[in-house]
């Protein structure tokens, strides 16, 4: 079974995805690591983000221990995975992987354009949306909680610009899949979004 779960940034995707998998016992596997890895490494190579070429020769020489570095939460790393993420080089150099994961027994991704475009024949596909406001306040609380004190109104402004920027972006923008069941966690707390998420998966496999 594939479960793919989009949406744009904080909208508790990430919680989401890995209590579904864990009460599913499926793999689970957060995409925009993969993005966020290949930002680091070419802020390593001091090269742009935004260089096509740094970006895509960083994403084909991606190893499964860049995936684990300490150093990919941030703004920078948010930035950069945001970047290098509109490079359709990269994007395709890191298809291949995703398609892999999931083939091998089943998984839950999350990202952007996992329905779209890395399974597009997935079983369910949830596009995981709360307002700004809500996305903000759950991203500053996770900063604090990291030692990161950043003010809750440059916090809201660059997620708003990273959305935009994944939304408009031209390879693989962030938008739901045409059958995909749109699922607002604005007024839920991660175990209600948990419980719904598991009623719809079994009322749709059903
Ligand atoms: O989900 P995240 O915030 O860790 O993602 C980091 C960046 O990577 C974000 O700007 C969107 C991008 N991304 C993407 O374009 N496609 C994915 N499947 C996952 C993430």
């Amino acid at each position: 079974m594939i479960i793919a779960i989009d949406g744009p940034a904080a909208a508790g995707k990430g919680t989401l995805a890995r209590r579904i998998a864990e009460a599913l016992s499926l793999p689970y596997l957060d995409t925009g690591l993969l993005y966020r890895a290949v930002g680091r490494r070419v802020l390593d190579a001091a090269a742009d983000p935004a260089d096509p070429i740094a970006a895509t020769e960083a994403a084909r020489a991606l190893t499964e221990s860049d995936l684990s570095r300490p150093d990919l939460r941030g703004p920078d790393a948010d930035r950069a995975a945001s970047q290098v993420a509109s490079i359709p080089g990269v994007r395709a150099a890191l298809l291949a992987y995703q398609r892999h994961y999931g083939d091998k027994s089943g998984a839950v991704l999350d990202g952007r354009d996992i329905g779209t475009i890395v399974f597009p024949h997935a079983d369910i596909k949830l596009f995981v949306t709360a307002s700004l406001d809500a996305r903000a306040e759950r991203r500053h609380a996770e900063l604090l909680r990291r030692g990161e004190n950043i003010p809750l109104a440059a916090v809201k402004a660059d997620l708003k610009s990273r959305d935009e920027a994944d939304r408009n972006r031209a390879a693989a923008p962030l938008i739901p899949a045409a059958d995909a069941t749109q699922f607002d966690t604005t007024h839920m707390d991660a175990e209600t979004a948990l419980a719904q998420a598991l009623e719809l998966i079994q009322i749709r496999v059903r």
